[in-house]
């Protein structure tokens, strides 16, 4: 397995440009066998969860032709021969149930394999299954698969007890293609939903309501396939910005959308950052003197899960009491105790981590656990005096697009070491 190696405590400069949005790319790829014919997606980032994807359509039937130099990213779904989404790429990757949607809006059967635990709690599919059920669907759960039938679906109202990403995206899917009405209530709010109404409005869909929690969807018989842009990842920008500011780095970030990651901004702000928005960029102007804050992870656009365990280090060396309050996921601090044992001091009490900060990182080995506590550990490693050793960066590798690439361009000092298998 490949690790990272980080000779920390230096400051970066020039600037990094912002890979396509990944979480946004999930499901515009699995949206794409909602139609036959081609469709062209750009900016597509060259990613582990993007191929597992990939492998996920092809197994039920659609080509593709990804041009990773170019991110550009084809795909044929004129046939789709199976319904079956199977144990050994859906346990890799949860979003793999983006197809149960789709599947059932397409050709009325989807066999999805249940996705199991993950590091970061237990991640159940209830909202997914039963938001089909509402559209008409026959959902059966045996022999370790979500087995969907639905002749063909019927628009309904749905009302999700708790908003959930995934399961307003499968259900829009779902019903872009059903017959009659569908209004979806309590339905997530994030750019990645905005971003996947937009793919299939040009495809043809008659979709409302994208920045609302209310949205409508009047099914449509047919969709066209498109060409279309992906917007660009929030999350890495965020992870970056963080980096920047821990390292004192006056970096650049290019293509980003200040506006999606309006929630760290505010915070960083608040700690005493100071940062130059412009158009599609942002450069970080003062990085001392920061305080501590109080930060809750909630549904956009309040802070967001996946940039709670890149900012923990910023955080842990920050002068002063930061309490950090995790309502999304059970389990999400897998990274502390990796912090800890770099110098941080940090208290976990079930959901909440009591920082007690203004302390100094130093290098030692600690593990990835998951995708963002890995993106976590290279930021304590950027700052940490002497050599960090990152293990276990394939979880890294699902969701950061020419990570050591970025950073060495503005002047980290980070090697991957191939660890073969
Ligand atoms: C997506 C993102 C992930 C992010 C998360 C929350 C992708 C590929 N992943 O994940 O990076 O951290 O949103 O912003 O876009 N839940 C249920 N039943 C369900 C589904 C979810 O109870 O059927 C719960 C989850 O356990 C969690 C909460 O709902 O507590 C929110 O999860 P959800 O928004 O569904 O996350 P994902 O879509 O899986």
């Amino acid at each position: 397995m490949d690790k990272y190696i980080i000779k920390g405590n230096k400051r970066l400069k020039g600037s990094i440009k912002i890979s396509g949005s990944k979480n946004a790319a999930l499901p515009l790829i699995s949206a794409a066998i909602l139609t036959s014919g081609v469709t062209r997606l750009h900016n597509v980032p060259d990613l582990k969860d993007i191929s597992t994807m990939l492998k996920v359509i092809e197994v039920l039937g659609a080509k593709y032709n990804f041009n990773t130099e170019k991110n550009e990213l084809e795909i044929d779904a004129t046939t789709i021969k199976t319904h079956i989404a199977p144990y050994e790429l859906v346990k890799t990757m949860r979003a793999s149930i983006y197809v149960l949607g789709p599947l059932l809006a397409r050709i009325g059967k989807a066999n999805v394999s249940l996705p199991g635990g993950c590091a970061i709690g237990p991640r159940p599919v209830n909202l997914h299954t039963s938001a089909m059920e509402k559209l008409g669907a026959k959902i059966k759960f045996e022999d370790g698969f979500i087995k969907a039938r639905a002749r063909k679906l019927k628009g309904s109202e749905i009302i999700f007890e708790k908003i959930s990403v995934g399961a307003t995206a499968n259900a829009i899917m779902a019903a872009v293609l059903a017959h009659g009405t569908t209004v979806i209530k309590n339905a997530a709010l994030e750019p990645e939903i905005e971003e996947l109404i937009k793919f299939l409005n040009k495809m043809g869909a008659k979709i409302s309501g994208e920045n609302t929690d209310t949205i409508t969807i009047k099914g449509v018989n047919k969709l066209k396939p498109i060409k279309y842009k992906v917007m660009p990842d929030r999350i890495e920008a965020g992870t970056y910005l963080i980096a920047g500011i821990i390292t004192h780095s006056k970096i650049t970030l290019i293509d980003v959308v200040a506006e999606h990651i309006e929630a760290l901004i505010k915070e960083l702000e608040r700690m005493g950052v100071k940062l130059l928005i412009k158009n599609n960029s942002i450069t970080i102007k003062k990085t001392k003197n920061l305080n501590s804050i109080d930060i809750k992870t909630m549904p956009y656009p309040g802070f967001p899960t996946d940039l709670q365990a890149p900012i923990t280090p910023l955080l842990a060396v920050t002068k002063g009491i930061s309490v950090v309050n995790e309502t999304i996921f059970e389990n999400r601090f897998m990274h502390i105790p990796e912090l800890n044992r770099m110098g941080a001091d940090i208290e976990i009490n079930n959901n909440i981590a009591i920082i007690r900060g203004g302390k100094k990182l130093t290098g030692t080995t600690v593990m990835a656990s998951d995708l963002r506590a890995g993106a976590a550990l290279v930021i304590a490693g950027l700052a940490a005096a002497h050599e960090t050793v990152i293990e276990r960066i394939y979880h890294i590798d699902r969701g950061y697009e020419k990570l050591e690439e970025k950073l060495r361009n503005i002047g980290a000092n980070i090697q991957r070491i191939s660890g073969g298998k």
